[in-house]
């Protein structure tokens, strides 16, 4: 057996360095280290192929040595710093390999640490003093002579116009604004894209269809989030444009949300995490492009927005605390670890009891854009507003109050700034146009080099041809589908390569002659949209136009050799396969941005009037169906939850949500069912066993208070825990160790380990998953939830392999919001590990915060 210690952490910055195919640091016992790949940047980063932290393994003394290599987690634990310290103190040690970075190595200046021998640490000094825990990544700079030029060149008029873009475009293309050609500044060409960058041509030009932003938090793996980051900003140069109007950071408060596809899930950590990934992969800290994440804050509910010059937004009701831990934490970890170009002010109205936010839509909102995000974080970059977004139209009067407030930037078009006077707001005007130079400049975007290469020199080709780091788009987008499907149920019947399925056939043979894929969703997903579902998620801003999409059908045909493999809509033909494959699809009308027939979800079932494309709705199908072949599996490719109604459930022996699993869908589901690769995606949200347990969602209301609880920490006892996911092997946990014997200082960090083992037949990734339990006896406004996520890492483990996996939290995200800013709960907490939120799963300990 193979015992190995693997550091790393949530808060893991490093891990990204694991994109850069870095040695995944699984060694043989007393192999020396292999430490992953560092940072781009040495002095202090993004992951990738870094100067010096290349082979943090081989220059620490880890592995065989005795002595124990440093921490492998570099900047890794460093509470998301972006590794600039490197190693933590060193640890362990003695007999057996180390595992450099096995996360990757850091991004820091040091790069992957060596190996960590079998050892325990005890008494780890980071536990008292984390010299990375306030690091803060800086990318755009106020001081770049591109934009000091420009700004005391342009008169006033000219820095009003950079505000925003032109009165009227075609409905296709109204992302632009407006540049200063005698100042040589190009116009700025901005572009949705969670899923894939979407082009503004009207035929559209392809991008990689990556999976849903929702599918890619169930792999919650931040280095492949990274490395699609990285695809994002190739295929946005490719289309000549600027700025990406992405990633989505609202949590699923609610899982009717017409948006949940685009989320990272129903926790802040777990989107904060995805979210710092995705920037930091996209902006390669100012040699990448610009990234924007949306919509701030407060975005839970679609039909009522507001926006698209609709009067009424829904007003988001919130106290503090619940704001600034929920609603807007995750743009805070992005904004302190990633430092986005831009943030997008959200549609809808904000109310925020003792605070200037008295029900001001969002981009008029001086709480939200000046106090959290200049005064409380001091972020740099502009504040872009969502479409149409302020006033109720052209001239409304509001462009005043929203300049005022700290919007720099109104798109598409100036409506409220077309009121702006360029004397009486010079101030305002001055600060908004310097904000929008400064981060052009400090991606470069201001020189003629770039300017060339976005309008001449563009790869057209990049769709196809492009690669990060040796690993082509298009795998890329089969590794997010491979790695973001869940496995929610399996009686047995998969994997399909293994069943036996026919009476009296010998056990351990393959025995599956025939599967059927059933429904009119079969032939999904498809690049076709003209009509009904294509499988691929949203046609709202997310959209994008895949150069290819492989459908369930066509998966399996091509992957399950030598089994007939056909479709059909008729119940009475599932008789003649063995196995009866059932996709489920949502269109946009289902669960779709609020335009063009979108909308938020009706309910949460499929049995009701959604999917509106199935004339027979799922669940009564599902069930016609098994009564004539039981050996149903239906797969769900659903942006979120889907509870249980008619009982369908029980009449499927396995359940997949593969979300919508972008243009190498078909590939990915065929061989997850098929046993070729293993299930390892955990779900970023609860399923709930009925409706009611979420609390209330009004697809068009008002109001809407927010709860201080939601998901997880609202839903004792769901069908589904958040974080749950099954696969083909089990895995083991025990001796959960707290490093920190003396307890942990408000400036040093909890370091956790955990023994990890593969005890079932298949290799596999375990998404191993920390949180903390909270003092009872604090002064907090809302008494705490049973326990918040805070660290979480995947671990690759052979049949068999045993590997202790380290996991650390910076002292200072255990806070909650008080009184007084972000405060601690001293005494004593319980740490939890395991493979989900589940209870009864997880290993505790006891830790002291002094
Ligand atoms: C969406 C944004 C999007 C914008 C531009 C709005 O309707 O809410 O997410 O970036 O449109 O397409």
């Amino acid at each position: 057996m193979r015992t190995q210690v693997l550091t790393t952490s949530v808060l893991a910055l490093g891990i990204y360095a694991a994109c850069s195919n870095a040695p995944r640091g699984e060694i043989e016992d007393g192999d020396s280290g292999n430490g992953g790949s560092g940072g781009a940047n040495p002095t202090g980063g993004t992951g990738g192929t870094g100067a010096t932290g290349g082979t943090g393994g081989a220059s620490a003394s880890g592995g065989a040595s005795a002595s124990g290599g440093a921490s492998a987690s570099g900047g890794v634990s460093a509470g998301g710093a972006g590794g600039v310290t490197g190693g933590a103190a060193g640890a362990g040690g003695a007999t057996t390999g180390g595992v450099g970075g096995a996360t990757g190595g850091v991004g820091g200046a040091t790069g992957g640490a060596g190996g960590m021998g079998g050892m325990v640490v005890t008494n780890d000094p980071s536990c008292q003093s984390h010299p990375a825990q306030n690091d803060r990544k800086v990318v755009i700079r106020t001081d770049h002579p591109d934009s000091v030029n420009r700004f005391s060149q342009m008169s006033g008029s000219e820095k009003l116009a950079i505000l925003s873009g032109p009165d009227s475009c075609p409905s296709y293309n109204c992302f632009d604004a407006f540049g200063v050609p005698a100042r040589n500044i190009p116009d700025f060409r901005m572009r949705d894209g969670p899923r894939g960058v979407r082009s503004v041509e009207s035929t559209p030009e392809k991008s990689t269809a990556v999976a849903v932003s929702e599918a890619r938090a169930a792999s919650f793996d931040v280095a492949l989030e990274y490395r699609v980051g990285r695809l994002m900003a190739n295929e946005l140069r490719a289309l000549r444009s600027d700025i990406l109007l992405a990633p989505t950071i609202n949590i699923l408060r609610h899982p009717r949300w017409a948006r949940a596809q685009e989320t990272y899930g129903e926790d802040p950590v777990l989107q904060g995490e995805m979210g710092t990934a995705f920037v930091l992969g996209m902006q390669q800290d100012g040699a990448g492009m610009p990234a924007c994440p949306k919509h701030f804050a407060g975005n839970n509910t679609d039909e009522n927005r507001g926006g698209g010059n609709t009067p009424g937004a829904v007003n988001a009701i919130v106290d503090e605390q619940t704001l600034r831990e929920n609603y807007t934490r995750a743009f805070q970890m992005i904004v302190e670890r990633a430092d986005p170009a831009s943030i997008m002010a959200a549609y809808n109205k904000v109310t925020v009891s003792g605070t200037s936010a008295t029900g001001q839509v969002c981009s008029e909102n001086p709480y939200l854009l000046t106090e959290i995000l200049r005064t409380d974080w001091g972020w740099k970059g502009f504040v872009v507003s969502d479409w149409w977004a302020t006033g109720d139209g052209p001239g409304s009067g509001t462009g005043p109050a929203s300049i005022a407030a700290g919007l720099d930037c109104e798109m598409p078009q100036a409506e409220g700034f077309s009121t702006l006077s360029t004397s009486t707001h010079a101030a305002d005007i001055d600060r908004a146009a310097k904000r929008i130079l400064d981060v052009r400049a400090s991606f470069g975007q201001l020189s003629d080099a770039y300017i060339t290469q976005r309008d001449t020199a563009h790869d057209v080709n990049i769709v196809n041809t492009g690669m990060v780091d040796g690993v082509s788009h298009q795998a890329i987008a089969l590794q997010t589908a491979e790695e973001g499907s869940v496995l929610l149920k399996n009686d047995g019947i998969l994997p399909l390569g293994k069943t036996v399925m026919k009476a009296g056939a010998p056990v351990g043979t393959a025995t599956v002659a025939s599967i059927m894929v059933m429904g009119p969703d079969a032939n999904l997903p498809r690049t076709d949209t003209s009509s009904g579902a294509h499988g691929l998620g949203d046609r709202g801003s997310s959209n994008n136009a895949p150069p290819r999409a492989v459908s369930y059908v066509q998966g399996l045909m091509a992957e399950a050799t030598g089994v007939t493999v056909t479709s059909s809509n008729t119940v009475g033909d599932a008789g003649n396969a063995d196995i009866v494959v059932i996709p489920v699809t949502m269109a946009h009308e289902d669960e779709g941005e609020a335009y063009s027939n979108g909308g938020d979800r009706d309910d949460l079932d499929i049995s009701g009037p959604h999917p509106g494309h199935w004339s027979t709705k799922p669940a009564a199908f599902i069930n016609q169906v098994a009564a004539v072949n039981p050996n149903v599996i239906v797969l769900l490719a659903v942006g979120g939850p889907v509870i249980d109604s008619d009982g369908w459930m029980a009449n499927a022996r396995a359940i997949v949500q593969p979300f919508y699993p972008g243009q190498e869908g078909g590939t990915a589901v065929a061989k997850l069912l098929l046993g070729k690769i293993n299930f390892s995606g955990k779900l970023p949200f609860t399923v709930a066993r009925g409706e009611g347990d979420y609390g209330t969602f009004g697809n068009n209301t008002s109001s809407v208070t927010f709860d201080y609880l939601h998901g997880y920490r609202r839903i004792a006892d769901p069908l589904f825990f958040f974080g749950f996911g099954e696969s083909y092997t089990s895995y083991a946990y025990s001796d959960l160790q707290v490093l920190c014997t003396d307890g942990i200082s408000q400036q040093g960090r909890l370091t956790t380990q955990v023994t990890v083992t593969n005890s079932g037949g298949m290799a596999g990734d375990e998404v191993v998953q920390l949180y903390v339990g909270f003092p009872p006896n604090t002064t907090r406004m809302h008494p705490p939830p049973p326990r918040e996520l805070k660290a979480f890492t995947r671990v690759h483990l052979e049949p068999g392999e045993t590997k202790q996996v380290q996991l650390s939290v910076n002292a200072k995200d255990l806070t909650h919001w008080g009184a007084n800013g972000w405060e601690f709960d001293p005494g004593m907490h319980t740490v939890f590990v395991g493979p989900s939120s589940d209870p009864g799963k997880l290993l505790s300990a006891p830790f002291t915060l002094n």
